[in-house]
């Protein structure tokens, strides 16, 4: 078992790592009070996999648990399914020192999250993820989300867990499509921030993707070590957290062009070839370097280019909508050497737009 601290203003976000824990997600629970109300959010699939599992494990340290669920899908992060876990919250007379539960995803931790966050002002929830993108990433940092028509997480706030508890047996189940996608945050961690991990992706490949139980346990591991000492130091996003963005200006535009038909992993796999391509134009990459990035994220089934042609114009204006523009200009996070990066707004638009031209299949 692993179990480490995310040092945050509001307290400590304790992370537990341990293969089997679901099983006994009572004692973690109890172990930060006995909350009068819990409500478990899940989606339907993962529900109908673990809800019982931990159910009878709070129920046997004397914890009653609702259930609200959720349709699987990108598609349920909005302000309807929001509202719909309010209802639940109302129903059961939950109060201030209620708790949430988020069981499975992205998704659902972000909706569980904000719900957290908006609930009386603020109330405690605790994350299990059960999908490799969320254990590497939407689970740990505080970011609590729904979707506006406008655009992705458009409504959210900062809103840590209490406890972050990751059964990295899970894994299993998932589809490789799923795991694939969840390497792409994994492989944008070792490239922002750590060129030995990169190192070991490389060495560990067959072994992760056979998602070997103790590989993936070192994986979960090492991300959530990362991404916890970024937070740590920039916890609201000012300056540094922005690196944890690497990928994501050209990935989410092509992802919101798509309609979100590609998994958001995906979809930064795309944006991260394309982020290393800009970064070798602007001379801070060298091109076996790029060469190595683009095959890593081949060789874990990853895409570097759209699946289908796509219009370059409306591309490149949509990296205009992502959140990361500031006084009309997009903040890129590039690649200075593997393993470190630069923030700027000095990239040309017609180099962005040869980057983007790239990603056409
Ligand atoms: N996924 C980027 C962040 O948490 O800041």
């Amino acid at each position: 078992m692993t179990q480490f601290n995310l040092d945050i203003s509001r307290g400590a976000c304790e992370i537990v790592i341990e293969g089997g824990v679901l099983e006994h997600i009572g004692k973690w629970v109890q172990s930060i009070g006995t909350p009068p109300v819990v409500v478990i959010c899940s989606d339907t699939t993962v529900a109908s996999m673990y809800f019982d599992q931990v159910a009878a494990s709070l129920q046997n340290a004397g914890v009653h648990a609702l259930l609200h669920t959720i349709e699987p899908g990108d598609e349920s992060k909005n302000i309807n399914e929001l509202t719909r876990i309010y209802d639940c919250l109302a129903d059961a007379r939950c109060p201030r020192d209620g708790l949430l539960l988020a069981l499975g995803g992205g998704v659902v931790s972000d909706l569980t999250g904000f719900a957290a966050a908006t609930w009386m002002r603020g109330i405690d929830y605790i994350t299990c993820p059960t999908t490799l993108e969320a254990d590497v990433d939407a689970a740990i940092g505080g970011k609590t989300a729904v979707n506006h028509t406008s655009g992705k997480n458009l409504i959210g706030a900062f809103h840590h867990a209490r406890l972050i508890v990751v059964d990295p047996q899970c894994l299993r189940t998932l589809p490789a499509r799923d795991i694939s996608s969840g390497l792409a945050e994994s492989v944008k961690h070792a490239l922002i921030a750590d060129s030995d991990f990169l190192d070991w992706h490389e060495r560990l490949a067959s072994s992760i993707l056979a998602v070997e139980p103790a590989t993936m346990a070192e994986l979960v591991e090492r991300n959530m070590r990362i991404k916890a000492n970024v937070v740590e130091q920039d916890e609201k996003e000012h300056g540094l957290r922005a690196i944890l963005n690497f990928g994501h200006t050209i990935g989410h535009a092509i992802e919101s062009w798509f309609s979100y038909g590609l998994r958001h992993g995906e979809a930064v796999s795309i944006g991260m070839a394309a982020a290393a391509f800009i970064s070798r134009e602007e001379g801070l990459l060298a091109e076996p370097q790029l060469r190595r990035i683009r095959s890593l994220l081949q060789q874990f089934a990853l895409p570097i280019k759209a699946p289908h042609p796509f219009d370059l114009e409306e591309v490149h204006q949509l990296t205009y909508g992502d959140k990361k523009v500031k006084a009309g200009k997009r903040l890129w996070v590039l690649l200075n050497g593997l393993g470190e990066t630069v923030i700027t707004d000095k990239v040309s638009d017609s180099l962005v737009r040869e980057a983007i031209q790239l990603c056409q299949p």
